[in-house]
């Protein structure tokens, strides 16, 4: 248990941070949505043996909703997340209200090209455009010395080392690899949504990506081994399957040979949309 800070403002994110640098702790930065469940609680564990200091914020951040989609349904927990954040040992918590991140007349927006583009860029667009700004907003308003975000999230992922090595943020940004519960299926706020008999097929993308890393392994072409994955997933309910891809795992352009490579899906099982994605040997 600790004595967990929440704060809402940024001039008291700012002053909190200020004072630990002054004093020469070293502070380590958690963005979340909130209705954390334990991959999150990865994120801060990862963080403490980091950092002197943990900080998380949760901000269920509406520039990176389209208008058809779940921003009003997202599951939002405040109270069971403090409860988790303190039991963790956290320092504080972010937890700012829209129109402290967004007050009237806000006018700019981060795009960041190439990697934004394509997979999950394709299926909604301007996400990537609210995660890009909310994350340089959150970088810039705490300063830390580092910020974890998940794999479970790749191309977020990227698009974040793009955005803070073009924009000389002097933050450190770490990816933490995928959580996953027992069966495989990758920890998200969104599993909730699921029905019993849509969770009981929900492991089967991991299954898929695990099925496809082994085609390429037996030498078959990414093209087939993804256009079977694709089927498989098809066969398993997930529709629409929105892509099933081999990409470069830094760029995510098509992969170039002697880079390293990542196969990453998207798919939907009822109303709830499921990604995950798995590193290449
Ligand atoms: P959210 O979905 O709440 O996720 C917060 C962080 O937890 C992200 O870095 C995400 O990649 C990570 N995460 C979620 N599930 C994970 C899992 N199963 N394994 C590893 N890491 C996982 O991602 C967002 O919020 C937002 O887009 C945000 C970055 C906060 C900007 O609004």
């Amino acid at each position: 248990m600790s004595d967990l800070e929440i704060v809402r403002s940024i001039s008291e994110l700012r002053a909190a941070i200020t004072g630990w640098r002054r004093d020469g702790q070293t502070v380590a930065l958690v963005p979340t949505m909130g209705a954390l469940h334990d991959a999150h609680m990865a994120l801060m564990h990862e963080a403490r043996s980091r950092a002197d200091r943990v900080v998380a914020t949760i901000f269920v951040n509406p520039t990176q909703f389209a208008a058809d989609e779940d921003l009003d349904s997202y599951p939002r927990h405040e109270a069971a997340d403090i409860e988790k954040l303190q039991t963790d040992g956290v320092d504080l918590l972010f937890a700012p209200e829209a129109s402290e991140v967004y007050p009237d007349g806000f006018a700019t927006t981060i795009t960041v090209t190439g990697v934004s583009e394509g997979l999950c860029g394709d299926h909604r667009p301007g996400h990537f455009a609210g995660v890009a700004t909310v994350v340089t907003k959150l970088l810039l308003q705490a300063l830390p010395d580092i910020a974890l975000f998940g794999e479970k999230d790749y191309q977020q992922l990227q698009v974040i080392h793009r955005l803070s090595r073009d924009l000389n943020i002097p933050v450190e940004i770490l990816g933490v690899p995928t959580v996953r519960e027992p069966d495989g299926l990758a920890m998200s706020s969104r599993n909730l949504h699921l029905s019993k008999a849509e969770r009981d097929v929900a492991p089967q993308m991991y299954r898929t990506l695990m099925d496809v890393a082994a085609r390429l392994r037996n030498g078959i072409g990414s093209e087939a081994a993804c256009a079977a994955g694709r089927v498989q997933l098809a066969e398993n309910g997930f529709s629409p399957v929105e892509y099933l891809e081999v990409r470069d795992a830094e760029t995510l352009a098509q992969p170039l040979s002697g880079h390293s490579r990542r196969v990453l899906s998207a798919a939907w099982l009822g109303e709830t949309r499921l990604i995950d994605s798995i590193p290449l040997p």
